[in-house]
């Protein structure tokens, strides 16, 4: 299945990737992660992308469009995968459909986990990720069990860069400017399937395997 995961920040889309990713037994390929690994290590891409990230904006498309084309060339994408945080933007839904267009398939299905605002800025502004496996917690939501500590490795939490109140309610607009028009450009194709995403995260997968039946997931 190739599947498309899209919602504001913080709506959950990486929580749920990981749980849907693995149900359908496809990679999870999360644009935000793959920017941040490469912050992490120093790259020119990295080096590019760290400064709109931090401003809360979007990398620009063509950066982006480049790295998803070759990630999606990578073996394990071939039979299927989940995109988490790719398109954004309407320009890069339109370069996705010509990529699988010329690999001779296309999308299956895009999920849209659907949040209101003021819960979006609670999620962003209580997460926290671990530096030692990345895993992702929530100080009211989803605590480990010592505070700052990861219960799977015990490494380090920190909060990232850009969940700083005024960049949260940048990437909020960038978001409502940007990246809400695709619920128009997939609706048009009759791919766009609305979740609730409120409510506890196995309620949530839950509701998002039920949204993927009838396409076949
Ligand atoms: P990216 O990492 O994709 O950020 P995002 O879309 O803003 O999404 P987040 O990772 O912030 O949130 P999420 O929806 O994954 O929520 P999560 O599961 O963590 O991108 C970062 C930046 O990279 C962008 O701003 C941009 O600069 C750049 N970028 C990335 N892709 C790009 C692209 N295609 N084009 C251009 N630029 C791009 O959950 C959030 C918190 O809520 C966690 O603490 C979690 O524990 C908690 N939580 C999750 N579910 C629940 C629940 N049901 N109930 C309670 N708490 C919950």
């Amino acid at each position: 299945m190739r599947l498309v995961l899209v919602g504001p920040p913080g709506a959950g889309k990486g929580t749920q990737a990981e749980f849907i990713a693995a149900h359908l037994a496809v990679p999870k390929i999360s644009t935000g992660d793959i920017f941040r690994a490469n912050v992490a290590s120093g790259t020119p891409l990295g080096q590019q992308a760290k400064r709109y990230m931090d401003a809360g904006q979007l990398v620009p498309d063509e950066v982006t469009i480049d790295m998803v084309r070759d990630r999606l060339a990578e073996a394990d994408a071939a039979d299927g995968f989940l995109l988490d945080g790719f398109p954004r933007t309407v320009p890069q839904a339109t370069a996705l459909d010509k990529l699988l267009a010329d690999l001779g398939t296309g999308l299956d299905v895009v999920l849209e986990l659907v949040v209101e605002d003021d819960e979006v800025i609670r999620r962003l502004s209580g997460r926290r990720t671990c530096r030692g496996c990345g895993k992702v917690w929530h100080v009211e939501f989803d605590p480990p069990n010592v505070e700052e500590l990861c219960d799977r490795c015990g490494g380090e939490l920190f909060q990232r860069d850009d969940d700083k109140p005024d960049t949260i309610a940048e990437r909020l607009r960038v978001y409502g400017r940007d990246t809400a028009p695709l619920n128009q450009y997939y609706g048009a194709q009759g791919k766009l399937v609305g979740i609730d995403a409120t409510g506890p995260v196995e309620d949530v997968t839950e509701r998002a395997i039920d949204g993927l039946r009838s396409y076949g997931g």
